[in-house]
């Protein structure tokens, strides 16, 4: 076989990427809903052999499920993104994630399909994320906020057609490092804080909020959405580098609310907390804004705790 027949065999053999049918996607959607947006590791090897494809082809696969999660009521355009991310014990878990738009507020609201995977990743144990697949390319804003992980300096990114990493996608990057911030997305779980007189607060709120990450205002914050069948959501602040970024917490809990299948209704959420930092509050005037975006007032409780020296 000479080369340049060789060359055309080739590109006749190149095989279509592994896709799932449209009823493996749906099996796929209904099954995650019950998982809240994540794929553990066994339920990632499990598929891998079951389809007979690598880690990769199988995330790639995911993207179009993680699209069918997006609530875009403006621009019905859905964006789907997986993270791969690895957790403490090293366990590799896919973290689903979708753009949420908001009837009636400014766009800068909306939370981004990246943003979504990478906030479901970082409230739910990975310490690290490898990659992220995705269904179109990320906007300059994405490429900001993923600029703040602990991994933007390795992060692989993967189109349909595309790879890509996060260096060349951003390069000459302004990041945290700008600000003397010398923490990142994903790195800061360690922290020995806490807040003064929090025995009346639910527990996993205040251990949200102390986790959140926030080197540039210092408002640990966060959110829990209780709902009457579908269990509580928590959300973390999220703070970015170039500021505009930052994902507040209602926004966080928001997509992890959509992540489990479960819309926003009064049918469906009974109350929102939101904590905040004493002197440092920021988020009182975005969560109500966000929230007058929808038809319902939920029960709303505002706490202000002071953090312990
Ligand atoms: N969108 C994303 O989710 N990620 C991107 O990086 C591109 C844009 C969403 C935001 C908005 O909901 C819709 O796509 C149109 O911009
Ligand atoms: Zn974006």
């Amino acid at each position: 076989m000479t080369a340049s027949n060789r060359k055309h065999s080739q590109t006749e053999q190149k095989q279509a990427p592994f896709s799932f049918s449209e009823q493996q996607q749906d099996t796929l959607f209904t099954e995650l809903k019950t998982k809240r947006g994540i794929l553990s590791h066994s339920d990632i090897i499990q598929l891998c052999n079951e389809h007979q494809v690598t880690e990769l082809e199988l995330l790639k696969a995911c993207v179009p499920v993680a699209s069918l999660f997006s609530v875009a009521p403006i621009s019905k355009f859905y964006v789907g993104a997986v993270a791969l991310g690895i957790t403490e014990q090293g366990d590799r878990q896919f973290y689903f994630g979708a753009n949420v738009e908001f009837s009636h507020q400014a766009l800068s609201l909306v939370v981004h399909a990246e943003q979504s995977a990478i906030n479901n990743a970082w409230l739910n144990g990975a310490s690290s994320i490898v990659k992220i697949a995705i269904s179109d390319a990320p906007c300059g804003y994405c490429r900001q906020f993923m600029n703040e992980l602990n991994t933007a300096d390795t992060l692989d990114i993967h189109l349909p057609e595309h790879d890509f990493t996060l260096r060349e996608l951003l390069p000459n990057a302004f990041g945290p490092k700008d600000l003397g911030n010398k923490v990142s997305l994903l790195s800061n779980t360690s922290q020995s804080l806490s807040f003064v007189d929090v025995d009346s607060i639910e527990q996993k709120l205040v251990i949200t909020a102390l986790n959140s990450y926030v080197p540039y205002t210092g408002n640990y914050s966060a959110v829990k959405i209780a709902t009457y069948q579908h269990g509580d959501f928590y959300g973390g602040y999220a703070e970015n580098a170039a500021y505009s970024p930052s994902l507040s917490p209602l926004q966080s809990a928001l997509s992890q609310l959509y992540l489990a299948g479960v819309a926003f209704t009064g049918e469906n959420v009974e109350s929102i907390s939101l904590l905040e930092t004493q002197g440092v509050e920021n988020q009182l005037e975005v969560t109500k804004s966000v929230l007058a975006s929808f038809d319902f007032s939920p029960a709303f409780e505002h706490i202000i705790a002071a953090l312990s020296e």
